[in-house]
């Protein structure tokens, strides 16, 4: 039998999502599982990472389910059979493989892993705990489990992806094909047509990725951002003295970051969106015109996500869960096997 393309993907649920999420992590899986009914498509709650850092354990049920209902509001249809939604803490065999891979991942690799560079520096070696050290590690098992193919992320993540499908090889080639190998980040960018995985940047420092742990929230907008906040942080974003609109990423990030913004929630191509504004001198004009593609899709999500149904995300869960269970707890198995442990 032919085994089925896995599509993976996961967004942790400590802050609320915003758009780069939106547009880097749920898009790409929502279309996927819209248009193709014979691929399995696995979106889950990295529930596991949520604990890495400072939270409340009071708000995670709430942020976990927000987090699967932003999927549902972007269209995650949940009546098809391929589809599946799930808790990683539900299926204890992620942890399991996190010990084992573990065990042959290097300390050097993984101490130079940019998130957690940058995270240690600022908070301070020795103020991090082990898992935000480890949790590449974690990752990498969140996708081996399943004969991932493809995992949609955006460009922050890929060094993770890349990290995954080196841990896979290394073990693969010490004892046998044991791991499917996820496609290389070119591969996917080609399969989700694009040159590149996407990078929203912060409205108001371009020179940042748009993020939830940013100090200032004006240069993020959020998913749940009434639509005259969102308009707001838009009009006031970050741009240049040039003086002219064009699509230049390194001269005019800011203009650049806002053709970006608008080609993606406009569903339109790069150049038809850049040929229309190319060369005016109205930066409020055409910021103005990305607030309102920005706000007509805010309105519409956030319709959708008052209109959900908990019982049915409930029933969805029980289901996946049951499933990838079954599926994590073989791949396991042969993993164990392989190793000696059974
Ligand atoms: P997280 O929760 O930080 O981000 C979720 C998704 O959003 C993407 N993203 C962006 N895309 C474009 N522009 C941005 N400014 C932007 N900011 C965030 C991220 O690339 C990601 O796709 N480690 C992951 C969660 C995870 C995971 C996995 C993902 C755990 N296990 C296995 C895929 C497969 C994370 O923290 O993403």
């Amino acid at each position: 039998m032919k085994q089925r393309t896995v599509f993976l993907t996961g967004l942790r649920a400590n802050n609320n999502l915003h758009i780069g999420n939106y547009l880097g992590g749920i898009m790409p899986i929502v279309n996927m599982a819209n248009s193709d009914n014979d691929s399995q498509i696995n979106l889950f709650v990295p529930d596991l990472h949520s604990i890495i850092s400072d939270y409340d354990t009071s708000k995670l049920q709430t942020a976990i389910f927000d987090n699967i209902k932003n999927s549902i509001a972007a269209g995650l249809p949940l009546s098809k059979d391929n589809v599946y939604i799930y808790r990683q803490s539900y299926i204890p065999a992620h942890s399991e493989l996190t010990w084992i891979l573990d065990c042959f991942s290097g300390f050097g690799e993984l101490s130079r892993m940019i998130e957690f560079k940058e995270k240690s520096e600022k908070a301070g070696k020795s103020n991090v705990g082990v898992g935000l050290f480890n949790y590449p590690v974690l990752m990498a098992s969140d996708i081996l489990l399943y004969d991932t193919n493809y995992v949609p992320v955006g460009d922050d993540q890929r060094q993770h992806l890349e990290f995954a499908r080196s841990i896979a090889n290394k073990f693969n080639s010490k004892f046998g094909e044991i791991f499917v190998i996820p496609k290389s980040t070119k591969e996917h960018d080609s399969n989700f047509e694009r040159d590149q995985a996407l990078r929203i940047k912060d409205l108001q420092d371009p020179s940042k990725k748009m993020s939830k742990s940013t100090e200032s929230e004006k240069g993020v907008i959020f998913l749940n951002d009434k639509p005259d906040i969102a308009r707001a942080k838009i009009m006031s974003a970050t741009t240049d003295s040039i003086g002219t609109i064009n699509y230049d990423q390194d001269k005019q990030p800011g203009i650049s970051n806002l053709f970006d913004i608008m080609q993606y929630f406009s569903n339109k191509s790069h150049d038809e969106i850049v040929s229309k504004y190319k060369g005016s001198t109205k930066y409020a004009e055409f910021k103005s015109d990305v607030a309102d593609v920005v706000c007509q899709f805010l309105i519409q999500f956030q319709k959708n996500m008052a209109n959900i149904d908990n019982q049915e995300i409930i029933d969805k869960l029980e289901f996946s869960e049951a499933e990838m269970n079954k599926q994590a707890n073989k791949k396991l198995l042969s993993v164990q096997k392989a190793i000696g442990l059974r």
